[in-house]
């Protein structure tokens, strides 16, 4: 693939303690990573000083959503200003799970989208269709429709990673096929080709997530359009690190 650096993510979605996510930090910081990969954890919020504090810097921390203001009367909410103040550069935003557990809605991604960005945070931005849309032969139209949003809120697409994320793949030991990424994540790279430019088209890093195993990575990481990957349950343990290595 033409793009940036290959990028892994892992996603540690509401797991782990002081205890269990040190022994994991203590792993990846003494692990041997290729250069040529950019990581970045996803913590649970209370977790961002501890994870950011803990792990390498050459390690990012990205926290897992943030609201679409930077302060002001929204219990339970953090702002992107916040995260930034807590060393962390990067804010997973429209995962399936905020969007079908916490019914959010593409309006409030994209306004997520925007303010995270104009704050200086960078963004993974996850799309994916759900089992019965894939079923109805509705794939396409629905992982554009979402990203339609996500790029109406970009200006600097540099900031921004594309995570599709097939949401009948996540968590359910269901890997989408090496043809199944690509072939979607080519289509996703010929409607940004089309609707934003050739340039982001080429740079911009479209990265697979749903069941990334250390068995899965190789053969998903061959794959032109596969730029890297966003690993939930796989990324709390030290398999990780077969992932983060999964090109070297
Ligand atoms: O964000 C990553 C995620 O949704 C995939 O989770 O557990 O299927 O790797 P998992």
């Amino acid at each position: 693939s033409p793009a940036e650096k290959f990028f892994v993510g892992g996603n540690w979605k509401m797991n782990g303690d002081k205890k269990s996510l040190g022994e994991l930090i203590n792993t990846l910081n003494s692990a041997k990573i290729s250069g040529d990969v950019e990581v970045v954890c996803g913590a649970p919020s209370i977790y961002l000083d501890f994870a950011r504090s803990k792990l390498d810097a050459k390690i990012g921390v990205a926290a897992q959503n943030c609201y679409k203001v930077a302060k002001g009367a929204f219990t339970g909410e953090i702002s992107p200003a916040m995260i930034k103040d807590c060393g962390v550069g990067w804010v997973i935003l429209g995962h399936s799970e905020r969007r079908h557990v916490f019914g959010e809605s593409d309006e409030l991604i994209g306004q997520k989208v925007a303010h995270a960005l104009e704050s200086g945070l960078g963004v993974i931005a996850c799309i994916g269709e759900k089992l019965d849309e894939r079923e109805a032969g509705i794939t396409e139209k629905v992982v554009f429709e979402q990203t339609k949003v996500i790029a109406d809120n970009v200006k600097d697409w540099s900031k921004v990673v594309l995570a599709y994320e097939p949401v009948w793949a996540i968590g359910t030991g269901k890997t989408a096929s090496p043809q199944q990424a690509q072939e979607v994540h080519d289509k996703l790279r010929q409607w940004i080709k089309a609707n934003v430019s050739e340039a982001v088209a080429s740079s911009v890093r479209i990265i697979y997530g749903g069941s990334v195993t250390g068995a899965t990575c190789k053969e998903l990481a061959s794959q032109k359009d596969v730029d890297g990957f966003l690993v939930g349950g796989a990324s709390l343990k030290p398999e990780f690190v077969e992932i983060i290595n999964a090109k070297a």
